[in-house]
C-alpha cells in the first residue's frame, strides 16, 4: 500500500475502532487454545479471545481445533489420539496440547508449555471473566447434536446470554447456517458471525447477504476471497466484517484499506502495532 493510502486507511481505523480478535489466542507465540496463548493475547491488549468448539464423547465442551486430537495433544494413545468426540472428558484430561508446539516451533518453544491441558468452555470462561470476550466456534456442529443449546446453558449460566446479559462480550461464529440458525432461534439477541470460506459469485453477493443479515451481526469471509465490493455489500447489510486468518503485515495492512472491522490474527501483537494501539 502507498503511504498517504495507508496513513488515510489507518485513520479510519481508529475511528471505527478495528477489532483485534486472537485467533486461538496469541496462537504464533503460544500452543493454541492453551491458557497461556490467551494470557498473552490479553496482555497484548486484544480485544477478543477466540475458542473452537468441540464436544466430547459426554456431552461436555472444550475448546480444541481439530476433530482430531493427533495433532496437537500428545499423552496415552487410548485418550489423546482419535477424535473427540469418541473420548470422554476425563480422557482428555490425560493430554497435554504444548509439547507439539515446541518440537515444532522450537524458536518460540518454551518448557512450560508442555504442562499447558485441554480446556472447556467453562474453565476459559471462569478464567478471564470480565477481564476477556470471547469469540466462539461452533466447529463442525453436525457432528456434535446439541452443541448449540449447551453452549447457550452455559452463556446462560455466566451472564453471557438471556436476561440481562452482557451481550457486548460474545459473539458465536460458525461456517454452519444452520447451527447460527438454531443459536438465533433459541436466542434472538445472542450476536453471531457468519463464516465463510469460498467466494460468493457477484450475482448471488447481494441475496446470500441478505439471508445472513437475517440472523448475524456479523460476517467472517476467509481474508482470500475478500474484496472490496464484499466489503463494503456487507457493511451495506449492516454486517460487520472480520475475515480470518491475517498474520502478515502485508495483508493487514490490505485488509484495513478495504475497510474491515476488525480481523482474526494468530499475531494480535503486530495488528495492535499497526494500528497504533
Ligand atoms: O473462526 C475463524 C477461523 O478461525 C476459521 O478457521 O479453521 O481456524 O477455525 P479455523
Ligand atoms: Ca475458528
Amino acid at each position: 500500500m502507498r503511504l498517504p493510502l495507508l496513513a488515510f486507511a489507518l485513520a479510519a481505523c481508529a475511528a471505527r475502532d478495528v477489532q483485534v480478535i486472537a485467533h486461538r489466542g496469541a496462537s504464533w507465540d503460544a500452543p493454541e487454545h492453551s491458557f497461556a496463548a490467551y494470557d498473552l493475547a490479553l496482555r497484548q491488549g486484544a480485544d477478543w479471545i477466540e475458542q473452537d468448539l468441540q464436544m466430547t464423547r459426554d456431552g461436555q465442551l472444550v475448546v480444541f481445533h481439530d476433530d482430531s486430537l493427533d495433532r496437537t495433544a500428545r499423552g496415552p494413545a487410548a485418550d489423546c489420539a482419535g477424535l473427540v468426540r469418541d473420548k470422554t472428558l476425563a480422557q482428555l484430561r490425560r493430554c497435554e496440547i504444548g509439547s507439539w508446539f515446541n518440537e515444532k516451533f522450537p524458536g518460540r518453544a518454551r518448557p512450560e508449555f508442555s504442562a499447558e491441558r485441554i480446556p472447556t468452555l467453562a474453565e476459559v470462561i471462569e478464567r478471564y471473566g470480565d477481564r476477556a470476550r470471547f469469540y466462539i466456534e461452533t466447529k463442525n456442529p453436525a457432528e456434535a447434536p446439541g452443541m448449540e443449546d449447551s453452549l447457550l446453558v452455559l452463556l446462560r449460566k455466566h451472564g453471557l446470554a438471556g436476561a440481562g446479559a452482557d451481550r457486548e462480550r460474545v459473539l458465536v461464529q460458525s461456517f454452519s447456517p444452520a447451527s447460527l440458525e438454531r443459536l438465533h432461534a433459541l436466542e434472538p439477541e445472542l450476536r453471531l458471525v457468519q463464516l465463510w470460506e469460498d467466494p460468493i459469485p457477484a450475482a448471488a453477493r447481494d441475496s446470500t447477504l441478505k439471508r445472513i443479515a437475517e440472523y448475524a451481526v456479523g460476517f467472517g469471509p476467509s481474508r482470500r476471497i475478500l474484496n472490496a465490493d464484499l466489503v463494503r455489500g456487507a457493511q451495506r447489510r449492516g454486517l460487520v466484517v472480520h475475515p480470518y486468518t491475517v498474520n502478515d503485515e502485508p495483508v493487514m495492512s490490505y485488509m484495513l484499506e478495504l475497510g474491515v472491522d476488525g480481523m482474526f490474527t494468530d499475531r494480535p501483537a503486530l495488528l495492535l502495532r499497526l494500528l497504533g494501539r
